[in-house]
Formats: C-alpha cells, sequence, structure tokens
C-alpha cells in the first residue's frame, strides 16, 4: 500500500506521517518512511539546490525538471522495490505537491504536469493521501517556530519566502484536488487539536485498509 503526505508547509505532515507508521507497525505491516525531494541519493543532492534560497532565480520549468528528476528516480530506487517487496509506503510529499506548487502556485498548466508526473512515475498514484490542511497563517508561523527551533535561517526553503498569496493559491490548489479525487484524498483538519488530527489521519488510514481488504482497490 502506498500513501502520501500533502499539505503547505507547516501543517504537520511528517508528524502524521510518524504516527500512521506506529500504527501500522502495530498492526503487523512493515512501512518504510520516505519524503521528497531527497528521498533517494540523487535527491539528497538536488534538494541543497531546490531548496538553496540563493538560487531563487532558477526558472519554473528548471524546477519542476529537478523535482521531476528526483521522483523518477526515487520511484525506481526506493519506492517500488519496496511495494514490490510488500511494504506500506508513506511518503512525505508526491506528484500533488507538484500539482500544487508547480501548477496552482506557480501558474504552470496543470495537464502537461499530470503527464509529467505520469512519466516520471510510470504511472505509479498513491491508493490513499492525507492532505493536512490548515490556513496558510497558521501554517507558516508553525514553519517559522520549527526553522528558529532548528537553527535552520528561512527554512532550506525557497517556498518560505514566497508570497502569502503564493501559499494561498497553493493550498487552494490542494482542495481542488481532493474535490477531483474525494476516493484517494483525505482532507485533515489540520487546526483541531493534535490528538483530533491523529484521529482524523487513523480513521482515514483504517478506512482504506478495509477497502483493500474487501478487494476495492
Ligand atoms: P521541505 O523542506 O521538504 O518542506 P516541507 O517540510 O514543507 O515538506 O521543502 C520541500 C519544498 O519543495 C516545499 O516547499 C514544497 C516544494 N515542492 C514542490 O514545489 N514541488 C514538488 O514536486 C515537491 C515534491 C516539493
Amino acid at each position: 500500500m502506498f500513501i502520501s503526505f500533502e499539505g503547505i508547509e507547516g501543517a504537520g505532515k511528517s508528524t502524521a506521517q510518524r504516527l500512521v507508521a506506529d500504527f501500522l507497525q502495530a498492526r503487523g505491516h512493515d512501512p518504510l518512511l520516505t519524503r521528497e525531494p531527497g528521498g533517494c541519493s540523487l535527491g539528497r543532492n538536488l534538494r541543497s539546490i531546490l531548496l538553496d534560497a540563493r538560487l531563487s532565480r532558477l526558472s519554473g520549468r528548471a524546477e519542476l525538471y529537478l523535482f521531476l528528476a528526483d521522483r523518477a528516480q526515487h520511484v525506481a530506487e526506493v519506492i517500488r522495490p519496496a511495494l514490490d517487496a510488500g511494504q506500506t509506503v508513506l511518503c512525505d510529499r508526491f506528484t500533488d505537491s507538484t500539482l500544487a506548487y508547480q501548477g496552482y502556485g506557480r501558474g504552470l498548466d496543470t495537464e502537461y504536469l499530470r503527464n509529467a508526473n505520469e512519466t516520471a512515475t510510470g504511472g505509479l498514484t498513491p491508493e490513499l493521501t492525507l492532505l493536512l490542511d490548515l490556513p496558510v497563517a497558521d501554517g507558516l508561523s508553525r514553519a517559522g517556530r520549527r526553522n528558529r527551533e532548528e537553527g535552520t535561517v528561512i527554512s532550506e526553503g525557497r517556498f518560505d519566502s514566497e508570497s502569502l498569496d503564493f501559499h494561498e493559491r497553493v493550498r487552494r490548489g490542494y482542495l481542488a484536488l481532493a474535490d477531483e479525487e474525494p476516493q484517494r484524498f483525505a482532507v485533515i483538519d489540520a487546526t483541531e487539536p493534535p490528538e483530533d488530527v491523529a484521529m482524523q489521519c487513523l480513521s482515514a488510514v483504517e478506512a482504506a485498509l478495509g477497502r483493500r481488504g474487501r478487494g476495492l482497490e
């Protein structure tokens, strides 16, 4: 089973990923936690280029192809082999990040991006996508706090320094994607207290496991 975690900066994706991993482990699964960008060795090198604030003059298309190169290698080297070996893969960001950030955020054509994602992944789609949704101002202030705690200057992110409007477009884009594919997406209200966010995530995972068990996917 392949589960992705999506959302704007500071939405709590990596906390949700760890929570789901613990839940699955307790039920005898063998989850693999990974992320984009940077889930494979090529990606770790690309990550420093992609996320380097000083390279903010990178063109939108050049940026896109770096994310796609990372994804193609990550699928081939990490995700596919793990799925073939029967592991459950939990990926922090995947194809929907490209649609939300490069599509809705940067304004690249979403149909073009869908085809590009398809080429990069060989058609691999998550069975479940947990979209952690919260207002942009909340997400950015959480991300800012985390960066200060970790001593990172404006995160490693080129995206933290984007306008509020950019992040609003990304958030709205994610919600539009979720509307288009309600059977794959579970929209999690990340403004709720942590226990409630956890409950929402785990019940979505249980429902997906149930559908799988009944052979509906
Ligand atoms: P990262 O530091 O991993 O942020 P986060 O903790 O929010 O995941 O930075 C990843 C950044 O890259 C994030 O701002 C989203 C962006 N991104 C894209 O624009 N397109 C993509 O396809 C992916 C995978 C990420």
